[in-house]
């Protein structure tokens, strides 16, 4: 019978054969697959797993704190953050194009997570013990390599063995190696992971970094992140979540445009809504939102951010876009 409550009756019994007394290593990126694996393992085998946040400060409003606090309290897990924001910013200075930043970003994360892993070898080296276990959240799709797209790839570059100093030899423990997304999503819910973190749609690697069309400043995070955090208050409200695969808000910061705002003539920024429909992230298409949706996140939008003027939707399919505008 497959039920979330023997999927993880099987999965602990398993990891704690494979572990046994060791510690093992967890990067949390915030999405769903790292969270539930990493649930899992701390399930199995509790304080002898120690995750790892990058805050590379390319997240979206409030997912940094979801993990921080509600991750925490909900899963018990030994949590290290790396805040790392002026690292990912003053690497991203004077680069806007897409492959250049996407490369920036995924060696950072790597430097910084290597890191992080040589602190706890070494603290747990200190007290006798050896960390010989590497947590990933790889789920069925990735393992047969069809409909993880090219994003798939590009995330596990970001964190699987082949992304770690030579010198540390880990063992992968790979607990949703059979499941698709909706089995994680029941599995994280029977696990007790805060229903913001499972319901969770897809978000790249490098985060709101390619979000922006341009070079990546504080100033312009800011902007998209209050955008962006518009757009998904409306679509949830708007009862749109199940429909909606992904939704990107891209601030595209090399554009300005000519528009009145209260009293006068403002030359603002286009924000780019990119709604898509989607099996698999392999094709999608654009989700015919309600216009009286599409009203009020341009109307909020364009009151509440004062440094955009334009809100404008994304009506392509993919192909011939892909979903991400980088
Ligand atoms: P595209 O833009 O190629 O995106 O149509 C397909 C899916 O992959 C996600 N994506 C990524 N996911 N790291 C990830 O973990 C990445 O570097 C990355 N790039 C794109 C994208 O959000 C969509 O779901």
């Amino acid at each position: 019978d497959w039920t979330p409550g023997n999927v993880i009756a099987d999965q602990v019994a398993a990891i704690r054969a494979q572990v046994g007394d060791s510690r093992v290593i967890c990067a949390l990126s915030g999405g769903v697959d790292s969270a539930v694996a990493a649930a899992l393992v701390q399930r199995a085998v509790g304080s002898q797993l120690t995750c790892v946040h990058v805050d590379h400060g390319l997240m979206r409003a409030g997912e940094v704190e979801q993990i921080e606090r509600d991750f925490v309290a909900s899963t018990g897990v030994n949590l290290v953050i790396r805040d790392e924001k002026e690292r990912f910013l003053a690497a991203l200075a004077g680069h806007s194009d897409p492959e250049t930043k996407r490369k920036i970003i995924g060696r950072e994360f790597i430097r910084v997570f290597e890191d992080a892993q040589r602190d706890i070898v070494a603290d747990a080296g200190a007290h006798g013990e050896e960390v010989k276990f590497l947590v990933q959240g790889t789920l069925y799709p990735d393992v047969v390599e069809s409909g993880g797209g090219e994003g798939a790839a590009n995330i596990k570059s970001h964190h699987n063995v082949g992304g770690l100093p030579d010198d540390l030899q880990f063992e992968l423990v790979e607990p949703l190696r059979t499941l698709f997304k909706d089995e994680v999503r029941a599995v994280g819910r029977e696990l007790g992971v805060p229903e913001e973190i499972v319901a969770r749609q897809p978000f790249p690697g490098p985060g709101l970094g390619i979000r922006i069309v341009g070079e990546v400043t504080a100033e312009r995070l800011d902007i998209l992140r209050q955008a962006d955090a518009i757009a998904r208050e409306e679509l949830t409200k708007a009862g749109l979540d199940g429909e909606i695969w992904q939704c990107p808000v891209v601030l595209l910061a090399d554009v300005r445009s000519v528009g009145v705002q209260g009293d006068g003539r403002t030359y603002g920024h286009p924000i780019v809504l990119r709604p898509v429909s989607s099996e698999d992230a392999m094709t999608a298409d654009w989700t015919r939102l309600p216009y009286d949706v599409l009203s009020v996140i341009s109307t909020r939008i364009t009151n509440e951010v004062s440094e955009v003027n334009r809100v404008v939707l994304d009506v392509t399919s993919k192909p011939p876009g892909t979903i991400e505008w980088e």
